[in-house]
């Protein structure tokens, strides 16, 4: 039993909430790319459904899927998005932005009535912050906002913090979707995410950042036992 193996039954869990005329946001990554790949099977057997996609990558492969895709202008409330994560913690407490879409992924979530988080059982953690914590932040001043951001990560009691800057595969400095900069937290624990999350955001060049506090209604995760592929759900379906 592999990765892709579990990445895929917990896509195909989520796949059964999908419903004909959902109005649906669809996260990015591995599993959400395992997602796509079903749900594309699903469409060209006749389900219609419309997504707005939270990345370039996504949209580009839920067009290769033959997947109807709108943006949130055009479809600015969502019925549920289905989407990966990094971490998550007994309190759908999620560490998101691994794959540097963020930013985007939270303002579809946000826009949606439900979201759901599928992942490999493995990103279930007791306390958020062995993951790398992505911080999306304008590139004006960013020595000043990087400052700025160590001052927060020290005020929240995050031991042993270190910060990074995003590189692309290329090894230059990474650009997101939305034209930023991404930094990233290794922080080793997080004890009090909310308050993490309040100084962040009161950090001027701070965009967004990758803690998705009170978000997450539910998270169907996939594990090995044995030849199987066990799926759990935290939360309410
Ligand atoms: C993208 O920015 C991320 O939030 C992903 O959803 C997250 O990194 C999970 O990715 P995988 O499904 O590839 O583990």
């Amino acid at each position: 039993m592999s990765g892709p193996d579990l990445r895929r039954a917990a896509a195909a869990r989520a796949l059964t909430l999908v419903e004909p005329g959902m109005r649906l946001g669809i996260g990015t990554g591995s599993t959400a790319a395992a997602f796509i790949l079903l749900l594309g099977e699903r469409v060209r057997a006749g389900l219609d459904i419309v997504g707005v996609p939270t990345s370039e990558a996504t949209r580009i492969a839920c067009e290769r899927e033959g997947i109807r895709l709108a943006t949130l202008d055009e479809l600015p409330e969502l019925d549920l998005t289905i989407d990966g994560t990094d971490e998550v913690d007994g309190q759908l407490r999620l560490i998101k932005g691994g794959g540097a879409a963020l930013l985007r992924e939270k303002i579809v979530a946000m826009a949606s009535r439900r979201m759901v988080v599928i992942a490999d059982a493995a990103k279930r953690v007791e306390t958020l912050g062995a993951f790398p914590l992505p911080i999306e932040v304008n590139r004006f001043g960013l020595g000043a906002t990087w400052r700025a951001v160590e001052t927060a990560l020290a005020e929240s009691g995050c031991a042993g913090r270190s910060l990074t800057r995003r590189r692309d595969a290329a090894g230059a400095p990474l650009v997101t979707d939305g034209g930023h900069a991404l930094l990233d937290a290794h922080l080793g624990a997080i004890p009090d995410p909310e308050g993490l999350s309040a100084r962040l955001w009161a950090v001027p060049g701070v965009v967004e950042h990758g803690l998705f506090l009170g978000i997450a209604g539910a998270a169907i995760l996939a594990e090995a036992r044995g030849e199987e592929a066990v799926v759990t759900v935290l939360g309410a379906l």
